[in-house]
């Protein structure tokens, strides 16, 4: 009887001492081999000839435009309650909204909201109206024509809220040499010419 598992096996080529045996692999191993080349078959009709499912980059536009919708969604949700809001007092929120002033408004508006490209934000003079209300909007939709961004989808509405509620604590502070005053522009009052 023959007791040696390894005799009959040895095949006939070495390298550096090191000889190999001719062993069947294990089925399991074979079946998952097989599997996976019926598998690419599969895939291959599916998504390359047949063009049933999406490929990445569809995947990617399809979960772009969903996000996006939910975006817009809850942007389109928060202006249409604008009306109501009322500036924040809540510790957290104004320290998130201070450091969103810091990073994106004081470039133009100075730290200290005394004003240098952007309008002074601490004294009793607006040109888009003074109350949070006004000033919420004026942040949601800039005023592109005089260098104020608009903040609609930069800024989440969480983000806008605090933001703004900082800015409304700037209100009454005395910023050192503060930019003068601007909305000395009367407003019209009769037809324009063109009318
Ligand atoms: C690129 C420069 C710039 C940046 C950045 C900027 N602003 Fe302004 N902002 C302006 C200008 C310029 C105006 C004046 C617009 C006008 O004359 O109609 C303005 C106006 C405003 C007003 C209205 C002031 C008024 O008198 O009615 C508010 C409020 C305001 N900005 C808040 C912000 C906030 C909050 C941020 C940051 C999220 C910000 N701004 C970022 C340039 C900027």
């Amino acid at each position: 009887m023959n007791n040696n598992p390894s005799e009959g096996k040895l095949m006939d080529h070495e390298a550096d001492g090191i000889k190999e045996l001719d062993n069947l692999l294990p089925r399991w191993w074979v079946w998952l081999f097989n599997l996976t080349i019926i598998y690419s078959v599969i895939y291959m009709i599916y998504y390359h000839v047949a063009g049933a499912g999406d490929l990445q980059a569809a995947e990617y536009t399809k979960e772009w435009k969903r996000g996006e919708e939910i975006k817009s969604a809850a942007i389109t949700k928060f202006e249409s309650g604008i009306a109501t809001l009322t500036p924040s007092t809540n510790k957290t929120e104004l320290g998130e909204g201070q450091r969103l002033y810091v990073n994106y408004c004081a470039p133009c508006h100075r730290p200290d909201g005394g004003g240098l490209v952007g309008p002074n934000l601490c004294d009793d003079y607006w040109i888009h109206g003074s109350n949070y209300v006004d000033n919420v909007k004026t942040v949601i939709n800039g005023v592109p024509a005089k260098g104020m961004l608009t903040w609609r989808g930069v800024l989440n509405p969480d983000q806008i809220k605090a933001v703004s509620s900082y800015v409304y604590t700037l209100r009454g502070t005395s910023p050192k040499n503060p930019k003068p005053a601007e909305n000395t522009v009367t407003a019209p009052t009769g037809p324009s010419a063109f009318e």
